[in-house]
């Protein structure tokens, strides 16, 4: 027993070995890097990721990554001027710049190694971001970048100041692998300068992109020869797309934190076969190539023959004109039909040459299930700025007439100089879709690094940490986190017409897929819609919580009240809208389904629900003032996004806090176009007023005419719920106080606002950021709307009051905003005129009722009821042809 009882404690760490060891095991990555630097530059110390906790490397003396520089010319350091609360700190906010050059060097190993350089285009200290034009080389040898701005590229990938940039350079034996920026020279007083925010080096596998002498080279597309990618080239990834499935994180890949993307480029319609728990057999290539999810979902063609046998699958990539690229084809029969060879050949063209006319996979990698990959090398002319990659079908006696890709990744390599540098982009205010992997992020980039670092260094509390570290992982569902994505639109299949399978598009120019859905994997995910995973209700129906790919991924899943008549309608306005538009602070559809008549949408699930059921008859916790202030600017930057980034401006009609979702950061997406309605040339009196009672525009009530002004009036009346923790419309008050809005304005006017708020922020308000704040909401409830400032003007005022209350926090630890002489200023507000929008409220006299998506009126003046409790969208065109006053402006 006593023995036993010694065992004990080493039996339990022997277990917990086990446990954690087991965890770890599904996640050990398939190549563990042996050079894997992170630097964050411009910072001291080392720093920990937001989200991962991984570790980066500060460049400040001491450490051994300080940059070299000219001796009179020290470079500085500083942190980033304005502040995207959706991008990580590190290694974002921190740059190191220069007005001469600097050079990093790196002591590693000889082989390839990836280079990713991260940017954050913005103006630090006393530079000017307009003015950061610069040269980057490696080893003085490789120009990666020349005439560099990060302004360009951001401006023109729609406004996301967060750009990386991969490359791959090999590193002889004996040598050092070094950086150097170096500034445009200046011709007049206002100098440009160089700069960088992170750095990352990653050791690779000696031949994953170099091709190995002892096997042959990668064809070259049209000219009948090989090209060898020898250790004297350099290349620059410009695509890495995992076709058919979603974007895969750094971590997500197989230990080299390569990234992903989920946009296809198709040009044409298709079809999406997965097999979600497929275990690829790799006896052909490695395994590390690349991650199983490239290969458990693909694009074909689909089932109708005569389409296929007449058209190509078909896709169209950006790159730059006057290069060679290497081009390589990810594949893996997944479909259980197919099981020989000869069944699906197909054949390939790349930039509309012939690279393959007799395609098969499983002839190529022995079997189904089984991965494989096929690089060619092409030259794009000087003329071309998109490769074609394009599929057929190829005949043969049992032959289906499909096509099948898996993934693509297409990297630039070097020219005769050395340089793989194009020109900066034209400055466009409407942006192309850019190419991918410049609007890539670290975001979810560090779980396998960790755990590579884990495993390898083979610390026992590192492994417990980490074991709790994957659970946190698994959990995150958002993939898109901080990056902006290429306007696309959506392809899909659809069964509208009695079941026949007829081929359908949204919309004239498809870039994207979204997935579809089968009604049965619908009722699986939410256990046939159990009324238990209702996690809400809104105008289109009841939301559940599903589950879908094997329980691996958390959903939210929308479906469409049968009896609900506007609903068929804006059920494909909203696929369309949405698969059109994607940002960080927009909620992501992820697909839908359309079987027997049941219409459902699946979202990115928001664990952290609306903003509303954090701010009022709640029982969670209270939002901090900065958590509130940042939302804020999320939902902003949502909505300033649908203004203004896409081509036709759209407006949301339907602002309100039960709109603005948080996920599992508490980062804001707006939600729910369901009554979107693009603007712009939408000059027309529209006849049919819609919205939420409380967050309605008066203006837009009285003369119907609807312009983003009516979303920037919805947006104060959040601004006001968020600052004073009440609803937008409370008939159980007194009647002064029913609408926030105008009880809102009243207390500006006697100066009585600070009393009025939230008692959770009691005493947490800075006044400095109080008054830009309300200032702010109060501007946008003026009124008319020529009044109101624009959504993006409200964006960077909320920005700035952001920075005050920072400021203010840094400064002083607690504060208290109470007592009225702080508050003089708030006092002399000027408010318009308030009894129109008095009166405009007064219409409704008719009966009040809660539900849980909001305050919704029905009125009794003209006899119509809005008995549905699941909607709290309510049509009022005939209550205001009742009044008289309305003028058709
Ligand atoms: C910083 O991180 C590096 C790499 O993870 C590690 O080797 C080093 O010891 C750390 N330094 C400090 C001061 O923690
Ligand atoms: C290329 O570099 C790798 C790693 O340094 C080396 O093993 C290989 O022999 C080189 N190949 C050629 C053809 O020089
Ligand atoms: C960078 O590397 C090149 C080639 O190895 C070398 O000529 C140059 O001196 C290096 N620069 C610095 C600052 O180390
Ligand atoms: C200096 O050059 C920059 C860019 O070439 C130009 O925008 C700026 O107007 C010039 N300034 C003066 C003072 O000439
Ligand atoms: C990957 O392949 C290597 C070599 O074939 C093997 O040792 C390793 O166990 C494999 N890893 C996984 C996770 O399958
Ligand atoms: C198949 O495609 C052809 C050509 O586009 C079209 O005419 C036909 O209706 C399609 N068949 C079905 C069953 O959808
Ligand atoms: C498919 O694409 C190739 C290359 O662009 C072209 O030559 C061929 O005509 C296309 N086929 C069809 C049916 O569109
Ligand atoms: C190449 O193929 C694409 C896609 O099918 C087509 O749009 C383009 O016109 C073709 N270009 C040439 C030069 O044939
Ligand atoms: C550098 O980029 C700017 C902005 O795109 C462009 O106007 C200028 O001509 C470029 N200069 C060179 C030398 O390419």
């Amino acid at each position: 027993m006593g023995n036993i009882s010694k065992l004990k404690p080493i039996l339990l760490v022997f277990l917990f070995f086990l446990l954690t060891h087991i965890s770890i095991g599904a996640s050990t990555p398939r190549y563990i890097p042996v050079d894997n630097i992170a630097l964050n530059c411009g910072t001291y110390g080392n720093s920990t990721d937001r989200y991962y906790q991984h570790e980066w490397i500060g460049d400040i003396e001491p450490s051994k990554f300080a940059p070299k520089e000219e001796r009179n010319q020290k470079s500085i350091t500083s942190n980033a001027k304005s502040r995207d609360p959706s991008v990580e700190t590190v290694p974002f906010m921190n740059a190191r710049l220069s007005y001469s050059q600097f050079t990093y060097v790196f002591h590693v190993t000889s082989g390839p190694k990836f280079v990713r350089l991260f940017f954050y285009a913005d103006s630090y200290s006393d530079f000017d971001g307009s003015l950061a034009f610069f040269t980057v080389k490696a080893n003085s040898k490789f120009t990666l970048l020349s005439n560099f701005s990060a302004s360009i590229l951001a401006n023109y990938l729609g406004g996301s100041k967060r750009l990386s940039k991969e490359f791959c350079i090999n590193v002889e034996e004996d040598q050092k692998l070094n950086l150097t920026f170096i500034p445009k020279p200046s011709a007049n007083s206002s100098r440009f300068f160089a700069f960088v925010n992170g750095i990352e080096i990653v050791s690779m596998p000696t031949y994953l992109y170099y091709s190995n002498p002892e096997k042959s080279s990668p064809p070259y597309v049209g000219q009948s020869s090989q090209f060898s990618i020898d250790n004297n080239s350099a290349l620059e990834m410009i695509h890495r797309l995992n076709i058919g499935g979603s974007s895969l994180s750094p971590t997500e890949d197989t230990g080299m934190f390569r990234e992903w993307s989920d946009s296809t480029y198709l040009l044409s319609g298709g079809v999406i076969p997965r097999q979600p728990n497929l275990t690829p057999n790799y006896s052909a290539i490695p395994n590390y190539t690349a991650p199983d999810n490239v290969y458990r979902s693909a694009i074909t063609m689909g089932p109708n023959i005569t389409w296929n046998l007449q058209s190509n699958l078909t896709w169209g990539l950006s790159v730059d004109p006057g290069f060679d690229y290497l081009v390589r084809l990810h594949f893996c029969e997944i479909e259980p039909s197919i099981t020989m060879a000869g069944e699906r050949p197909f054949i390939i063209y790349i930039d509309n040459k012939t690279a393959e006319d007799n395609a098969d996979v499983i002839m190529w990698s022995g079997g189904r299930d089984t991965p494989w990959y096929q690089d060619y090398v092409v030259r794009v002319d000087q003329d071309k700025s998109t490769l074609f990659i394009a599929l057929h079908p190829g005949k043969a006696t049992n032959a289906i007439y499909d096509a099948i890709l898996n993934g693509a990744e297409v990297f630039k390599l070097n020219d005769g100089d050395n340089n793989l540098a194009g020109p900066n982009p034209a400055s466009t205010l409407l942006p192309s879709p850019p190419p991918a992997q410049q609007t890539a992020s670290t975001s979810n980039s560090r779980k396998t690094r960790f755990i590579a670092i884990g495993t390898g260094v083979g610390l026992f509390l590192a492994l417990l940490t980490l074991a709790c570290c994957v659970v946190v992982w698994k959990l995150r569902s958002s993939k898109r986190y901080g990056s902006y994505y290429p306007v696309s639109k959506c392809w899909f299949w659809s069964d509208q017409n009695k079941g026949k399978s007829s081929r359908t598009k949204a919309s004239s120019l498809p870039e994207e897929l979204c997935r579809q859905f089968s009604l049965e994997e619908i009722k699986t995910a939410t256990h046939n819609f159990n009324e238990e995973l209702v996690i809400g209700v809104g105008g289109f129906g009841k939301v559940y919580k599903g589950f879908i790919d094997d329980g691996t991924t958390t959903v939210a899943i929308k479906r469409l009240n049968p009896e609900s008549k506007q609903g068929a309608k804006e059920f494909w306005k909203e696929i369309e809208m949405l698969s059109q538009l994607r940002h960080v602070h927009l909620v992501s559809l992820i697909g839908y389904s359309n079987d027997e008549r049941e219409m459902t949408l699946v979202y990115d699930y928001m664990s952290n629900g609306t903003l509303r059921e954090h701010l009022y008859d709640t029982n969670k916790d209270p939002l901090s003032w900065i958590q509130r202030l940042e939302i804020c600017v999320g939902a902003a930057c949502g909505l300033n996004y649908l203004h203004t980034g896409v081509k036709h401006p759209i407006i949301h009609r339907d602002v309100k806090t039960t709109n603005i979702l948080l996920d599992e950061n508490y980062v804001a997406k707006v939600s729910d176009f369901g009554l979107s309605k693009e603007g712009q040339d939408d000059k027309a009196v529209s006849t049919m007023v819609k919205g939420t009672f409380g967050y309605l525009d008066p203006d837009y009530a009285r003369r119907r005419q609807l312009t983003e002004k009516s979303d920037v009036y919805s947006f104060g009346v959040v601004l006001f719920e968020v600052l004073c923790a009440r609803k937008a419309l409370n008939p159980k008050l007194e009647e002064e106080q029913w609408n926030l809005a105008n009880w809102a304005r009243k207390c500006i006017e006697k100066g009585t606002m600070g009393e009025i708020i939230d008692p959770n922020l009691m005493g947490k308000v800075a006044p400095e950021c109080f008054k830009v704040y309300v200032d702010i909401a109060e501007s946008c409830v003026r009124d008319q709307g020529s009044q109101r400032p624009t959504m993006n003007d409200v964006m960077d005022k909320l920005n700035f009051a952001l920075q005050r209350q920072k400021e203010a926090n840094a400064a002083k630890e607690t504060i208290n905003p109470y007592g009225r002489e702080t508050y003089t200023e708030v006092l002399s507000f000027h408010v318009s005129d308030t009894t129109e929008a008095c009166r405009y409220n007064n219409i409704f006299s008719g009966h009040v009722s809660e539900s849980d998506s909001g305050t919704w009126l029905t009125t009794n003046n003209t006899g119509m009821t809005y008995p549905s409790l699941e909607s709290d969208t309510v049509k009022c065109e005939d209550v205001f042809t009742d009044t008289s006053n309305i003028s058709k402006a």
